[in-house]
């Protein structure tokens, strides 16, 4: 799909973020804003009018003549019936796309698995683009013997296969003052849940050798921005990767080819990406990204810093506004929940607002610090509905309300909203943004 067919057309001029959120504050802000997917899903219901012709009893095109040879598709593609399952960014959001961010489709797909092509991108300096042979890592600072490798000499560590969330610190940010955007891929995208393989941290630090003096590691990246963020030691010991591949292919190059940090259950802007150098210190390193950035200002004008882990959340991916309801009867309910803290223990789901909860059926793998699915399968009469969903965790932590999150962190921040998201199911099937507390 061009870039163009993308613009907005809803006549919502651009607008800067902070415009965006001045314009929040002051209650007037873009409600039941419409997005370029609302018009995809108008082109979709056009084009979804079958032809009689291909329908029972008579022969369908596709089964009157041979169909492509192998090799018409090398490497394979979704069917052209699915090209408006695509990322897509919010142009006014960012000042350009190399610092920038595009959402995951999350209301087109199922089960737990994030297919490779529609894994968000966040990026701060661009997409490198890295020859393997010339990528090197350095291990350096506190250590016995500084090092660098190859990428063939990393792969030749012990490997492991571990099913992770990513999820940026700043996904659903912009909801902090209010229902803004209205779709589920803008409101709760960046996230994407992979099988990495890659090789332990521990065992590359191993052979450097640290120093009994060493705390903090700090990870940087070879694209522009240079990303680095400072990891504490404990967490590199216990489970972080060095991924070359997801869901077993090489990693993308937007999510860091040939090499990313994986840091399971933290915040997304941690997994430093195209990873060069990790240097090894007795503490933090203070950088960008771990102060100006990424750091939740508080109402009182304080801040909360090094806020790594990602707490349980939820978001009902259908019905949601870029997936109405069919109509009246039989309808399936269905979203992800996830937790940095463990596994999911239980998902509730409430049609009315939060007055009654049924609890959901959770189906295919429940992982630790991964996306699990959960569906609940019922009757629409057709009355209006606001559904929301509630993760609980296995640390017995339960997913808050809004107010609640409000009450305690404020509405200065942009990180770490993992607040209960609502949706108004209308009567005609239609879905909307709307926040009821
Ligand atoms: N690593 C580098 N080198 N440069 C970056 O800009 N962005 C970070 C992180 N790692 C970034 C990076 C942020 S903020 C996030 S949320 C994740 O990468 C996004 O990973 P993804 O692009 O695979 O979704
Ligand atoms: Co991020």
């Amino acid at each position: 799909m061009s870039k163009g067919s993308q613009e907005r057309t809803d006549g919502a001029p651009n607008r800067s973020r902070r415009q965006f959120l001045a314009a929040a504050a002051t209650g007037v802000a873009a409600a039941g804003l419409t997005t370029a997917n609302a018009q995809e899903a108008a082109k979709g219901a056009k084009a979804a009018v079958a032809n009689p012709k291909n329908l029972p009893p008579n022969v369908a095109g596709w089964s009157s003549s041979l169909g492509d040879g192998v090799q018409a598709n090398p490497y394979g593609k979704p069917s052209k019936f699915e090209k408006h399952v695509v990322r897509r960014d919010v142009e006014w959001l960012t000042a350009s796309t190399e610092s920038s961010v595009n959402f995951t489709p999350l209301h087109e797909l199922d089960g737990i698995i994030t297919p490779n092509g529609l894994c968000f991108e966040r990026h701060h300096g661009g997409t490198a683009r890295i020859n393997p042979i010339e990528h090197r890592l350095m291990i350096n600072g506190l250590v016995d013997k500084p090092l660098l490798f190859s990428m063939e000499d990393l792969k030749r560590f012990p490997r492991y296969n571990r099913v992770y969330f990513l999820e940026c610190a700043a996904n659903s940010g912009m909801e902090w003052r209010g229902a803004q955007l209205n779709g589920c891929q803008y409101t709760h995208g960046m996230v994407h849940n992979v099988m990495y393989t890659g090789i332990r941290l521990k065992d590359v630090l191993e052979e450097a050798g640290v120093k009994p003096n060493a705390k903090w590691l700090m990870l940087e990246g070879a694209d522009s921005a240079g990303m680095n963020r400072s990891l504490p030691l404990d967490k590199a010991l216990k489970d972080v990767l060095l991924a070359f591949k997801m869901n077993g292919e090489s990693l993308r190059e937007e999510q860091g080819y040939p090499l990313r940090a994986v840091i399971p259950g933290w915040e997304g802007n941690m997994w430093v990406k195209w990873l060069r150098r990790i240097e090894v210190g007795d503490q933090p390193w203070h950088a960008r990204e771990e102060t100006s950035k990424y750091t939740d200002l508080l109402a009182d004008g304080r801040s909360r810093r090094f806020t790594y882990i990602m707490d349980a959340k939820s978001v009902i991916t259908g019905p949601a506004p870029e997936a109405r309801l069919p109509g009246k009867g039989r309808n399936v309910l269905t979203g992800i929940a996830w937790s940095g803290r463990g596994t999911i223990k239980r998902v509730d789901v409430t049609l009315d607002g939060g007055k009654n909860w049924v609890e959901a059926r959770i189906d295919g793998p429940i992982l630790d610090m991964s996306v699990t699915r959960f569906y609940l399968d019922f009757d629409w009469d057709g009355r209006e509905m606001l559904v929301q969903s509630r993760a609980h965790d296995s640390t017995g932590y339960v997913q808050p309300t809004k107010s609640e999150l409000r009450a305690v962190r404020g509405v200065n921040s942009i990180y770490h909203n993992n607040g209960i998201q609502t949706w108004l199911v209308r009567s005609t099937g239609e879905v909307e943004n709307v926040e009821i507390s």
